[in-house]
């Protein structure tokens, strides 16, 4: 969700203007993937580097992610919706956590989408994390090495309960992928747009679903390997 300071910057708006602008899109993309019948809608809101932006708008950032959740839990149970958040919660402040872990717990029945914000999450923080998981594992005696694979790698990152993404959609013209779902992204389909996040609407999304509809997955394969089934 790039492009809020950009987009404030433009108005001769405080940087936190376009943030609070940016909750009316990621409303509109909830409820516009839940409509289309996405199972899994994954939101970058904050990394493990966003932490060393001014405290100002940290505790901006922070105190508007608490007030967005507790005025959408409601939202999301008529939706039929449930939330999880993807980093390290420990890292977030004490009320943003409370908030959270009870709109998790509130919404954890849900089942038609799962809404999963990445919050003070960075790919390489998980990967240290899972790498130790793994060691530890190893050192007890409950792993043989030889027995890694990609399946206990990927189950071992926070993300893996969750299918790996089939679109990564960046908005604001940058063309980086910043530390997000490194090893998730591997055969994902990326979408850029120049549009910067409060702008991003429903006509927008269409618009990455459509090209993505255009494009042949191979996953490694031919062509005709691929349209042979
Ligand atoms: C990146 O734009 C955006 C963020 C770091 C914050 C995103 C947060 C929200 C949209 C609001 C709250 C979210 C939820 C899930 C309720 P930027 O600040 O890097 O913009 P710039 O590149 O133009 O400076």
């Amino acid at each position: 969700m790039d492009g809020n300071g950009r987009w404030a910057k433009q108005q001769g708006k405080y940087r936190i203007f376009g943030h609070q602008h940016g909750v009316q899109s990621v409303r509109e993309i909830t409820e516009g993937c839940a409509e289309l019948g996405v199972e899994y809608l994954t939101l970058y809101a904050f990394s493990t580097e966003n932490w060393n932006r001014p405290k100002l708008e940290v505790n901006a950032l922070m105190t508007l992610l608490v007030k967005t959740i507790r005025k959408e839990t409601k939202t999301l149970m008529k939706n039929n919706i449930r939330l999880d958040t993807i980093g390290d919660r420990d890292q977030l402040p004490d009320d943003c956590r409370a908030e959270l872990e009870e709109a998790i717990e509130t919404t954890s029945g849900n089942n038609r989408m799962t809404l999963i914000l990445a919050l003070s999450y960075s790919s390489k923080w998980d990967i240290v994390n899972a790498v130790k998981s793994i060691a530890r594992r190893v050192k007890s005696g409950e792993l043989d090495p030889e027995n890694i694979d990609e399946h206990i790698i990927s189950n071992t990152l926070t993300t893996g309960k969750y299918p790996h993404p089939d679109l990564m959609i960046r908005t604001s013209g940058e063309h980086r992928i910043s530390n997000f779902l490194l090893w998730e992204l591997a055969y994902s389909e990326f979408y850029f747009t120049n549009v910067l996040w409060p702008d991003f609407r429903r006509e927008h999304l269409y618009e990455a679903i459509r090209e993505y509809q255009k494009r042949e997955r191979r996953f490694g394969k031919t062509s005709e390997q691929v349209s042979n089934g």
